[in-house]
């Protein structure tokens, strides 16, 4: 039976050091690390999101802003209002919640956004800057990813590690990351044919497609680190993208859902800010 890793834990661990950082920086500073929380819309899953990200900042020391738009508002206004948080000496970190309404154009948004504020690492610099190996910010839910597979003391080099999913969000940064840690990468996503014969080589398995439940339990190498990403609602109930209770039975550490992968996207965003804050007085 695979042992389950606890993200929370983790999470709560992590989440202590930040907060101390972030004491530090008011006693420095005279104020406290500040998020800018955008949301667009009245996606229910993103209303759940937001709310645990504005909860975390109290939490944690860190102060939030919070900005509802309607789903019907203008690309104009957004961007007016991605530029104020840029100049705003009070707002170290931004983050837009996505998706976005259809309307809008999400490239264009993400890019408005200071790099060195783009508190989820999605700002086309820091993405540049990830696939060229550069300091930048990373993104939130593939940087949880490398620390809950590094809290089993599971070393990442040379390992053969697959990523299923190819969003800019998880999918493709995640590779990234296993990459920079020397691990062998292999992303699969819809098209991939024969999934099963490339996942059971998995020494490291990332499922992140978005569907409940879709990789079974013949599809897990024996003894491989399953992290499931999915956050699939059904019957009232989240679900991940892995067959738990069978993949469990082949593999030696597994993430839960809930409990796993998305308390670390939470940390790691804290963590983005805190860092954001301290560097832009350092600079
Ligand atoms: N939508 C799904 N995941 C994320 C995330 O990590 N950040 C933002 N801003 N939106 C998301």
């Amino acid at each position: 039976m695979a042992e389950i890793i606890d993200g929370k834990a983790l999470s709560a661990s992590i989440r202590e050091n930040i907060a101390a950082e972030a004491k530090r920086f008011e006693s420095e500073y005279g104020r406290k690390v500040g998020l800018a929380v955008v949301k667009i819309g009245n996606n229910p899953a993103s209303e759940v999101y937001v709310r645990n990200k504005i909860i975390a900042c109290e939490k944690t020391g860190v102060r939030s802003f919070s900005h509802d738009l309607p789903e019907s508002v203008g690309e104009d206004e957004v961007l007016a209002l991605i530029d104020e948080l840029n100049g705003n000496g009070e707002v170290d970190g931004i983050l837009v919640q996505l998706p976005l309404p259809k309307h809008l154009n999400e490239k264009k948004i993400l890019a408005r956004i200071l790099p060195q504020k783009d508190a989820d690492g999605f700002h086309v610099v820091n993405a540049g800057g990830l696939m060229l190996g550069l300091p930048c910010t990373k993104p939130c839910t593939p940087a949880g990813i490398i620390e809950l597979i590094k809290s089993t003391g599971t070393e990442i080099e040379g390992k053969n590690a697959v990523v299923i999913g190819r969003s800019n969000i998880v999918g493709k940064p995640c590779a990234m990351l296993l990459l920079a840690e020397n691990a062998t990468v292999t992303i699969c996503h819809s098209r991939t044919r024969d999934l099963g014969s490339i996942t059971r080589n998995a020494d490291i398995l990332v499922a992140a497609v978005g569907i409940k439940e879709f990789v079974k339990g013949d599809m897990v190498k024996p003894g491989a680190v399953v992290i499931d990403v999915g956050m699939n609602r059904a019957d009232g109930k989240l679900y991940g993208d892995v067959d738990f209770a069978a993949a469990s039975k082949k593999a030696a550490y597994i993430t839960p859902v809930p409990g796993g992968v998305g308390p670390m996207t939470v940390t790691m965003l804290l963590k983005n800010t805190v860092e954001a804050a301290f560097r832009c007085k350092e600079d």
